[in-house]
C-alpha cells in the first residue's frame, strides 16, 4: 500500500540540485509565460509552492524510501503539468490551432521519451503505464503470430503486468509459455535461456531491473540469444530507465516498456517504445480512432504525457549525478543497518543492481511487521496478499530464498529527494523496529 498524504523534501531547503534550468522546459509554450528565474528558482504565477521545511525532514510526514513503487511528483514537472492543464484547451487529434499546440506538446514530450531508451520519437506509443505498456508488447504481438511461432519466453521474475499476461495466453490457448529461471543472484541464467530458445519462440519478454531487487538483467546477451532463433525481444525497462543508460538499438531490444511515476513523472501514464519494425508487427488492445500509430486509441492525455516528458528530459540530464548520489545514500543506509544489527543480509548479486535500491533480510523479524512498526520510513516488503494470507514473494522464491527468508526482506528503495537526514532517520527506524518485533516473536514462542 503506497503512504498517503507524505511530504516530500523538495523545498529549497532540501533540494540536492539547483533549478538551474532554462524558464522553460518546454519550448511548445506551456508553462513559459508567467515565470521567470530568481536565483536558483523558478517563480511565477505558473509555479506550484510545494511547502517544506527543513525540521520537516525525517518527520512523521514522511521520509520516503519506496521510490520503485512509485517516485514523488518532481515539482518542476508538476509545474510544467499544471500549466499544460490550465493553459491547454482542445483533442491534441484537432486540427484547429488548438489542437495542433497540444498535439505539438505531445511531439516534443515524444522526443524526450524516445531519447531515454535511444529510440526514434516516431516510434514511441504512449499508453496509460508500464502495466498497458507490458500487455500491448506481449498480447499485440501474440495476436496474429505465426502457425510457426507459437511460444513466449518471460523470466522467473517479471513484474507481474508481464507474468499474468503471459498465463493468461498461455491458459487460453494462444501460445505456449515457458519460464527461464534465474540465478541466486537474480538474474537471468544465460545457459538456461540458450537452451529453452528455438526457432518456434515468438517474443522473449525480460526486464532490465528487478523492482524489488534492483539485480540487472544482462539484456544485450539476451537479445542477441533471441535475435539468433528470430524471436523479438521486449525489455521492460521500467526501474533502469532514467536512473541508468540505456540505448534500445545498442542492446538489440525490439521493444521497450517504460513508466512516468518511476521517474518522478505523474502516475497512468508510460509508454511503449519499439523499432518500427517491431511495432508493425503488432496488433491493437485498445480499438477506436487508431491515435499512436493504430495502436492505443483514446484520446491522448496531453498532460500526462507532458508530465512524463519533463520527467524524461529531467531523469535524462541529471541520471548520471544522481545515480551516483543515491548509491551513497543506499549504501550509507546498508552499511549503517549491518553495523547496528546482527543477522543482516542483502538479497541478490549486489554487484549488479539498480544505484537505488537494496532488499535486505533481517533474521528473526517478519517483514510485514517491520514494515509496519518503521514509522516515518516508508519502505515496502514484496509480499503479495493472496486469498487472505500473505504470501512471501514469488521474485525472491524464483531465486531459490525458502519462504521465512523471504518473509523476512524489505525493500528500500531511494531516489531524487532523499537526504542524508532521511536515512539517519531510517536506519534509527529500522533498528528500533527489526529490535521490537524480534523481542515480540521470542516473547511470543
Ligand atoms: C518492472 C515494472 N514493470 C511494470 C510496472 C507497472 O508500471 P505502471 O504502474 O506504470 O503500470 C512496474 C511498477 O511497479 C514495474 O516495477
Amino acid at each position: 500500500m503506497e503512504p498517503k498524504g507524505a511530504v516530500f523534501s523538495t523545498g529549497e531547503a532540501t533540494r540536492p540540485f539547483a533549478v538551474s534550468e532554462e524558464a522553460s522546459l518546454h519550448p511548445t509554450g506551456y508553462g513559459r509565460e508567467s515565470r521567470r528565474l530568481v536565483g536558483d528558482q523558478m517563480v511565477g504565477p505558473a509555479s506550484r509552492v510545494i511547502p517544506v521545511s527543513a525540521d520537516q525532514q525525517g518527520t512523521a510526514e514522511g521520509v520516503y524510501l519506496d521510490y520503485n513503487g512509485s517516485a514523488p511528483l518532481d515539482p518542476r514537472v508538476a509545474e510544467i503539468m499544471l500549466a499544460a492543464l490550465t493553459e491547454g484547451a482542445g483533442n491534441a487529434s484537432s486540427t484547429h490551432h488548438f489542437g495542433r499546440r497540444q498535439a505539438a506538446a505531445v511531439d516534443e514530450a515524444r522526443e524526450h521519451v524516445a531519447a531515454l531508451v535511444g529510440g526514434r520519437a516516431s516510434n514511441v506509443v504512449f499508453t496509460a503505464g508500464a502495466t498497458e505498456a507490458n500487455n500491448l508488447a506481449l498480447r499485440g504481438a501474440a495476436e496474429g503470430s505465426p502457425a510457426d511461432r507459437q511460444r513466449v519466453v518471460i523470466s522467473a521474475v517479471e513484474h507481474a503486468s508481464v507474468r499474468e499476461t503471459a498465463r493468461w495466453l498461455h491458459e487460453r490457448g494462444s501460445l505456449e509459455l515457458d519460464v527461464v529461471p534465474v540465478t541466486d543472484g537474480g538474474y537471468v541464467d544465460l545457459r538456461a535461456l540458450e537452451e529453452i530458445l528455438d526457432e518456434d519462440v515468438l517474443l522473449v519478454s525480460v526486464m532490465s531491473a528487478n523492482s524489488e531487487t534492483g539485480v540487472l538483467n544482462p539484456v544485450a546477451e539476451i537479445a542477441e540469444l533471441a535475435r539468433a532463433v528470430g524471436a523479438l525481444f521486449h525489455c521492460d525497462a521500467t526501474q533502469s530507465a532514467g536512473r541508468l543508460p540505456f540505448d534500445l538499438e545498442e542492446i538489440g531490444a525490439d521493444l521497450v516498456s517504460l513508466s512516468s511515476h518511476k521517474i518522478c513523472g505523474p502516475t497512468g501514464v508510460g509508454a511503449l517504445v519499439g523499432t518500427r519494425h517491431s511495432l508493425r508487427r503488432l496488433s491493437p488492445i485498445i480499438h477506436g480512432g487508431g491515435h499512436e500509430r493504430g495502436l492505443r486509441s483514446g484520446s491522448l492525455n496531453v498532460a500526462g504525457i507532458v508530465g512524463f516528458g519533463a520527467a524524461s528530459r529531467i531523469a535524462f540530464g541529471e541520471r548520471t549525478a544522481e545515480s551516483a548520489r543515491v548509491a551513497e545514500l543506499r549504501d550509507r543506509l546498508t552499511g549503517s543497518l549491518m553495523s547496528r544489527l546482527s543477522g543482516v543480509r542483502e538479497i541478490g548479486d549486489v554487484s549488479r543492481r539498480l544505484p537505488n535500491t537494496a532488499n535486505i533480510r533481517f533474521e528473526g523479524a517478519d517483514a510485514e511487521a517491520v514494515v509496519a512498526n518503521m514509522d516515518p520510513v516508508a519502505a515496502s516488503t514484496g509480499s503479495a496478499c493472496s486469498s487472505g494470507a500473505i504470501e512471501p514473494s514469488e521474485v525472491l522464491l524464483a531465486m531459490g530464498i525458502p519462504r521465512d527468508a523471504a518473509s523476512e526482506s524489505v525493500r528500500f528503495s531511494v531516489g531524487r529527494f532523499t537526504m542524508r537526514e532521511d536515512i539517519d532517520v531510517a536506519v534509527e527506524s529500522a533498528v528500533a523496529a527489526v529490535e521490537f518485533v524480534r523481542m515480540m516473536t521470542k516473547e511470543g514462542e
